[in-house]
């Protein structure tokens, strides 16, 4: 089954036919919300809202661990996840849906890991390619069929927020060669693969980066909540192609 993890701008996915929720609890604890299932485009999937109903956890409060398991438990292979970024890189402006292929992680003092090293062996990962190919080429493929561009690839700076960040930060990940700035692409896809799941982001960019183009001098937030919603009628396009293609 295919699972989408829906961010700021979509915390529910109206789009889901015949919905049935259901609360579920892990060893890590609970998940953000109750997990939806329902049908898409005819087929089955599952939706986790990141940030809980009403939107009441900031990125660092969020359970990563418990969101990640718990869509294991009920056979998700697919983890498609819905993220709102600030752009940094010159292709990547405001209005622009991404397929990152990258991940920098300057977050701190979240629970990063399912292999803390009490119960065995120290455990590593390869995480050379963070996200899932098959899954980027398939979300790539869907957009072609819905008619929408995507932008295939760039590299996402996952800052711990829950501010934004100053135009010296942005000007230090440009250097670091970061397109694409959000606060919750990790742990996430890297906690999808330790689990072995398949997992990509498709990127919101809903205002340019601090410091950079229209927010010189400051990010207008109002606008960028404007532009979130109005892009997810794009996501939901694509969202609903991706579907069709099976599990
Ligand atoms: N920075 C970090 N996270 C974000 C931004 C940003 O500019 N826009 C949306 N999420």
């Amino acid at each position: 089954m295919l699972a989408i993890i829906g961010g700021s701008g979509l915390d529910r996915l109206s789009a889901l036919d015949s919905t049935r929720q259901m609360t579920v609890s892990t060893p890590y604890g609970e998940p953000s919300a109750p997990l939806v299932f329902g049908r898409l485009n005819k087929r089955d999937v599952v939706f986790l809202a990141r940030h809980g109903e009403n939107h009441r956890l900031p990125p660092h409060k969020i359970n990563y661990r418990a969101n990640i398991w718990a869509l294991r438990e009920q056979g998700v292979k697919n983890i498609v996840a819905i993220a709102t970024v600030g752009g940094i890189a010159a292709g990547v402006g405001a209005g622009t849906l991404a397929i990152p292929h990258q991940v920098i992680d300057y977050t701190w003092g979240r629970a990063s890991t399912y292999f803390e090293g009490d119960d065995g062996p120290v455990k590593h990962i390869d995480f050379t390619q963070p996200y899932c190919e098959t899954l980027r080429a398939r979300l790539l493929h869907a957009a072609q069929r819905a008619g929408e561009r995507l932008h295939a690839g760039g590299t996402y700076a996952a800052t711990q927020g829950p501010r934004l960040e100053s135009a010296a930060e942005i000007a230090r990940l440009a250097r670091d060669g970061a397109d694409m700035v959000g606060m919750t692409g990790m742990p996430e896809v890297a906690l999808a693969r330790e689990l072995g799941l398949c997992y990509a982001t498709l990127a919101v960019v809903v205002n340019a980066a601090a410091g950079t183009g229209a927010s010189a001098n400051a990010i207008d937030l109002p606008q960028a909540e404007r532009l979130a919603r109005e892009l997810m009628t794009r996501v939901v396009r694509i969202l609903e192609e991706v579907a069709a293609d099976g599990d």
